[in-house]
């Protein structure tokens, strides 16, 4: 099979899996807490970056899952991305986050942004 069909089929059957449904929105809760607030902020209390409230009207499963997986990476090709950082005055970029390797964490996380945020 091809990678990216794979990596795909890998994708939803993380994002899909409904007996993980729960749990892995409450580990999305609680990575979302340690790491990425202290960037985001929470609801509407922006630090130094973009507000996420929203954010699955913007951007989708793909992106998302892309973008926390290595923002580097994406950036190459993605005019999003640059655009993003082009319009970026905070003085800080969002940098690859260790966690976010782990394709279980990453999950929960985008889980927690589209359903919970
Ligand atoms: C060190 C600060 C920092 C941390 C920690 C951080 N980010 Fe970011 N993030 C940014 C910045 C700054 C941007 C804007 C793009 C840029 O300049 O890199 C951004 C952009 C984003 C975007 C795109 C926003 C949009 O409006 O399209 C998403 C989604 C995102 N981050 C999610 C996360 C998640 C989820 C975490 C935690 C796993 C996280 N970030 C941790 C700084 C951070």
């Amino acid at each position: 099979m091809h990678i990216i069909q794979l990596t795909f089929v890998l994708l939803i059957t993380l994002f899909f899996s409904p007996a993980t449904w729960a749990s892995s929105i409450a580990q999305g809760h609680d990575l979302f807490q340690n790491v990425c607030v202290y960037c985001h902020g929470m609801g509407d209390k922006q630090r130094f970056a973009p507000i996420l409230t929203g954010i699955g009207e913007r951007r989708d499963v793909t992106w998302l899952n892309a973008w926390l997986k290595n923002p580097g990476k994406i950036l190459k090709y993605d005019e999003y991305a640059q655009a993003l950082l082009d319009g970026n005055d905070y003085g800080i970029h969002m940098p690859q986050i260790p966690s976010m390797k782990d394709d279980d964490k990453r999950a929960s996380v985008i889980k927690y942004l589209l359903f919970k945020f």
